[in-house]
């Protein structure tokens, strides 16, 4: 939980073009801050600026519609390594234990998760308050892959993988081609030390999988790393579903050029400038496209 040297907060000093700094800070695609710009609508230091060069920094005030935009020197990218048992919500009216409470919000109150993991799912959940980097890691065009390691019920044979490969047929459509790879060796064992004590694993005392997954565990299971680009609800569940091999337990340990590593379970760590370029890259916010 420390904000190591060359973090994002340091970064975020920089000056930047007006329109860049608007789309960071969660206004808008930079397109439509170009129109909110163009349309008189943003004063910087009490002054209207209509020019898109316009460089701005982290003492300059930034108000658009006369309401101010938190200043960028404040934003923050990080990495959680989500128990299971947790929602990912900000705010949850059921009361269940939710992700907010891991990440450090009073500090950082517009973080927000970039996607979701399922209650049950453990692994690597990004944060962000840099909504231009979120919403580009989220777009499908941008097809950035996240690598699951998924323990599943039985031994699906060739001819189930490759239809996971191939895509499969769910309610919501075909799911686009996929790299699966069963794992045995070394490459299992790390699974299984990823994946931890699976269904039973919670970051709150909670006990999790029924009388199916504890049978399934006693008749042996299977360990499956896969690696997908899309991101619908339940997406990996449902394709081992498709396949007659139900999930176990799930784990995510990459998304785009991120690897969870070695943060420890419950914990976060705020990323790098370098792993903040990589995901710009990732994203096409880089301002290259
Ligand atoms: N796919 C799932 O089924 N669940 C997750 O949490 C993430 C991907």
């Amino acid at each position: 939980m420390v904000r190591p040297k060359g973090s994002e907060g340091h970064r975020a000093s920089e000056r930047m073009r007006l329109q860049k700094y608007l789309a960071r800070a969660g206004l808008a695609s930079r397109r439509a801050c170009e129109t909110i710009i163009v349309e008189g609508r943003v004063s910087v230091n009490g002054e209207v600026v209509t020019a898109l060069g316009t460089k701005v920094g982290p003492t300059d005030e930034v108000r658009v519609d006369g309401e101010v935009v938190e200043p960028l020197a404040q934003q923050m990218t990080l990495m959680l390594h989500k128990p299971a048992g947790y929602v990912t919500t900000m705010d949850d009216p059921q009361g269940r234990p939710c992700v907010a409470e891991l990440v450090p919000l009073s500090e950082h109150p517009s973080l927000y998760p970039i996607g979701r993991l399922d209650a049950d799912t453990t692994g690597l959940l990004l944060f962000t308050t840099d909504g231009e980097l979120g919403h580009g890691l989220l777009h499908p065009s941008h097809h950035v892959d996240k690598t699951y390691l998924a323990m599943v019920e039985g031994d699906p044979d060739p001819v189930a993988l490759d239809r996971l490969r191939a895509g499969v047929e769910l309610e919501d459509g075909m799911t686009a081609p996929a790299s699966v790879e069963l794992l045995d060796g070394a490459a299992r064992e790390e699974a299984v030390a990823a994946i931890g004590d699976g269904p039973q694993a919670s970051g709150n005392g909670r006990r999790h999988g029924g009388k199916r997954s504890r049978d399934a565990l006693a008749s042996g299971a299977s360990y499956v790393r896969v690696r997908i680009h899309e991101g619908r609800k339940r997406q990996v569940r449902r394709m081992f579903e498709a396949i007659g091999h139900p999930v176990i337990a799930l784990h995510r340990a990459s998304f785009g050029p991120l690897v969870l590593g070695g943060t420890v379970r419950g914990e976060w760590r705020e990323l790098t400038v370098d792993e903040v370029a990589a995901l710009r890259r990732a994203s096409g916010t880089d301002g290259s496209a």
